[in-house]
């Protein structure tokens, strides 16, 4: 049976990669794509979303903008990992898909609101503004939905501060409120994401799919790759957000650990710390758990077959 999906999402390269690996999976029913800012403006990341769509030729899937900006704190974007547009690197097409009339935010509870119960799966791979705000307006999603498979955090690394993750260091109070319901909670964090690396045999078997998808994933990756490198030291780039959706497609794709999982939002060097833990086995009531090892010929097998299959 078909996993029905939202991505909530701030394209940004590794987004992209997230929303073509969900688009081209059969397992994959994609009922919605929704934006936050986050890697850049709301008006950039929105732009991006609708641009991957034409260039994947997407049709009959909502596209929703959601969240300015985070709950509390003002904007942070990240021009040093995606440029100044949010997804430099390939020429973009001019989007011709026009977007849900509705906010991301409704579109999301109207979306899990009109599933049974326990068939939506909400992914988000950007700052958790919208699912909190959603949760706030309608508190029954928290019951209905079927998991949060989230790509934020760390629980031994973080990249935006020592210790925290940039989705979660942008929006901590929105993460705060995201990970404290009770809903089933994977945390796929930079711990997980950081074996994710696009090595150069990667970008090579991605290059030989000889598509016009392909080829913009290759210049994606190209322009991330160089970012990462000038700016964390990577040989490779990280390519974090697919990973939360390959986990959806296939859990054994990673291995996970039962763990509670709180976020930091008072420490003056440790704000947005997804903060684990591992001291005791975790409770029966664990609602939390976090991606602790990664399939690397598995993982990037699933995204090759999705680009293969929307040719
Ligand atoms: C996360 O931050 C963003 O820049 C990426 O898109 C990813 O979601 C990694 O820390
Ligand atoms: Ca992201």
């Amino acid at each position: 049976m078909s996993k029905k999906i939202i991505l909530d999402c701030d394209p940004g390269h590794d987004d992209a990669i997230a929303l073509l690996l969900a688009y081209g999976n059969p397992d994959i029913d994609l009922l919605a794509v929704t934006t936050v800012a986050g890697n850049q403006t709301l008006e950039k990341v929105t732009r991006n979303a609708l641009a991957i769509a034409e260039m994947a030729k997407i049709t009959g899937i909502p596209f929703a903008a959601g969240s300015i900006r985070p709950l509390v704190r003002g904007i942070e974007v990240a021009p040093d990992i995606h440029g100044d547009s949010g997804l430099d690197g390939p020429v973009l097409p001019t989007p011709t898909l026009q977007l849900d009339e509705r906010h991301a935010v409704s579109l999301i509870i109207d979306t899990i609101m009109s599933h049974p119960p326990k068939t939506v799966t909400l992914v988000p791979t950007g700052a958790l503004t919208n699912i909190a705000l959603a949760a706030r307006l309608e508190p029954r999603i928290v019951e209905r939905v079927k998991e949060v498979v989230l790509m934020g955090g760390g629980y031994h690394v973080g990249n935006w501060s020592a210790v925290a993750e940039f989705n979660i260091k942008i929006d901590p109070e929105a993460a705060h409120i995201v990970f404290n319901e009770k809903w089933p909670l994977t945390m796929v964090g930079l711990d997980l994401t950081h074996q994710a690396l696009a090595t150069p045999e990667v970008v090579n078997e991605i290059a030989a799919i000889g598509t016009d998808c392909s080829q913009f994933v290759v210049e994606l990756l190209d322009f991330f790759g160089k970012m990462y490198k000038q700016a964390q030291n990577f040989d490779a780039p990280p390519v974090h957000d697919p990973c939360a959706v390959a986990y959806v497609i296939d859990p054994s794709v990673m291995t996970t650990q039962k763990v509670p999982v709180d976020i930091e939002l008072t420490g003056s060097l440790t704000l947005g710390m997804t903060v684990a833990d591992f001291r005791h086995p975790a409770p029966a009531d664990c609602h939390t758990q976090v991606a602790v090892k990664l399939d690397h010929q598995k993982f990037w097998q699933l995204i090759v077959n999705s680009l293969k299959n929307i040719g």
